[in-house]
């Protein structure tokens, strides 16, 4: 699995990692060890940033990713969370993190983040807890998700003595918004994380001249759409992805869209205002 650098970290991270949205409560045992089948695999295949937070499945998602993760060497993976963000208290803040940490039975997490901005809770005060869960090791890294440039620029300065090493966004052939963005995020060093990266339904439904330029890259290159869509993200300078799925074939095909790196050329093709 091709690897990058993480914001300015010095650290190497998988362009493909795993999402884990969806693991929820009320499923089948079955359902259950499907899962942890597919995590297994993606992790063999090279996709050790696995992607969770506590929100979903209200814990469960975490408890499901900690019974896989305990199978490892710790140093092997990249495991991140996210903070629900209606906590008004420091301590509370951090406790949140405590929980999550016992949920996936790890002593620490790679990168914390906070999952969206809470206009009631100040991104200072956000960071100021983030930036204390670093100082007691209790995560490596920092970061923040469905966060605007400026509200990046916010959270950049209101940390003291640790870097902001992402935002993850929704972002991915049909949705390019965020993605206009780089230029920020690579002058400052932070990686863009997309989420959604299939359209959160696997590009089922998409507009037909979408359909056509994938379905045009897809043939040259002996690929799925949703392969060509993961190739598409990770190919620009910056960008990781964390797809998800719960079916064998889907994790080994989107291990093997990071081994395609499109030219330029392909790349601007699939930008919706490309002609
Ligand atoms: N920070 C946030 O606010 C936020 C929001 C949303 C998501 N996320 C994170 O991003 C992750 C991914 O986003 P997502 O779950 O919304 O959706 P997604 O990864 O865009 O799409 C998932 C869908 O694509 C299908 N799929 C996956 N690989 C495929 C393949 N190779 N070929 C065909 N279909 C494929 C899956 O079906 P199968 O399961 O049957 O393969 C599933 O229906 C989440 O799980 C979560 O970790 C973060």
């Amino acid at each position: 699995m091709r690897a990058v650098e993480l914001g300015k970290t010095g650290e190497k991270i998988p362009v493909i990692g795993q999402g884990t949205w969806g693991l929820s409560r009320w499923k089948s045992a079955e359902y259950y060890q499907q899962w942890k089948r597919v995590l297994h695999q993606g992790i063999s295949l090279g996709m050790t940033h696995i992607d969770t937070a506590e929100v979903y499945g209200m814990g469960m998602a975490e408890r499901i990713v900690g019974e896989v993760v305990k199978e490892y060497p710790r140093d092997e993976l990249f495991i991140a969370s996210k903070l629900f963000p209606f906590r008004f208290f420091h301590n509370s803040i951090k406790k949140a993190a405590y929980k999550s940490l016992e949920r996936l039975h790890l002593d620490y997490l790679d990168l914390y983040l906070v999952h969206w901005p809470n206009p009631v809770v100040s991104i200072e005060k956000h960071m100021r807890a983030l930036e204390a869960l670093v100082e007691e090791g209790k995560t490596r890294f920092i970061g923040v998700s469905n966060y605007s440039v400026n509200q990046v620029e916010i959270a950049m300065h209101a940390l003291k003595k640790t870097e902001l090493v992402t935002n993850q966004v929704k972002a991915s052939v049909t949705a390019q918004k965020h993605l206009k963005d780089l230029p920020f995020y690579r002058k400052e060093k932070i990686t863009l994380t997309a989420y959604s990266p299939l359209g959160h339904r696997g590009l089922a439904t998409i507009a037909d001249e979408q359909q056509k330029k994938l379905t045009l890259v897809a043939e040259k290159y002996n690929v799925t759409i949703q392969q060509v869509a993961l190739s598409w993200l990770v190919s620009m300078e910056g960008v990781i992805t964390i797809p998800k799925t719960v079916t064998i074939d889907h994790v080994k095909a989107n291990a093997r869209a990071a081994e395609t790196v499109l030219p330029t050329e392909e790349i601007r093709m699939l930008w919706e205002d490309s002609q």
